[in-house]
């Protein structure tokens, strides 16, 4: 990966929320529990804004399922959120999460993600995986490739580090001001 990634200044597209998020969820940037045990994912990236300037104090919430495909919908696992550093950057600890059969049929692995600038709107988005991700024996390309919601620019920068473990790089693009 690039010591310096690139900021394209084009703004995250948004993505649909669904019905799985939970309000007041715990701030840690290590979203793992003792009942996970899926993929590790160590995920990091900056928050900029369209001129491509870092924003310390983003708020990031994240939210996924498990390596079952099962949301947490009475606590907290797998679920967080964090603010950007003076950089900007923010890491999160957290498991690729598996596919499953929902309302909009089968998705793809994703994570929900809501980013917020200081006094900012607030964009919610998903993430999703590349084509050759290896996890839980699934084929991530046949299941990115039917998954209707999909959006392929908002695909994370994986690395592999080892048969169980994924390096990941994703960089947001969001306004400053709801102006
Ligand atoms: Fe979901």
């Amino acid at each position: 990966m690039p010591v310096t990634p690139a900021c394209s200044g084009h703004e995250t597209p948004a993505a649909m929320e669904g019905p799985l998020f939970r309000p007041e969820s715990p701030e840690r940037t290590d979203l793992r529990t003792p009942s996970i045990t899926g993929v590790f994912l160590s995920l990091r990236g900056v928050v900029y804004d369209p001129a491509c300037k870092p924003i310390p104090g983003a708020l990031l919430e994240f939210w996924q399922c498990d390596q079952h495909g099962d949301y947490d919908v009475s606590g907290f696992s797998l679920r967080g959120h964090q603010r950007t550093g003076a950089d900007g950057g923010y890491r999160l600890e957290t498991i690729i999460p598996r596919d499953y059969y929902g309302r909009w049929g089968r998705r793809a692995p994703h994570i929900h993600t809501q980013v917020q600038a200081p006094g900012g709107p607030i964009l919610v988005t998903q993430l999703y995986f590349p084509d050759n991700t290896v996890a839980y024996g699934r084929d991530f390309a046949a299941l990115n490739a039917q998954d209707a919601l999909i959006n392929r620019s908002c695909t994370i920068l994986l690395n592999a580090n080892g048969s169980s473990a994924y390096g990941g790089r994703f960089d947001f693009v969001v306004k400053r001001s709801v102006r």
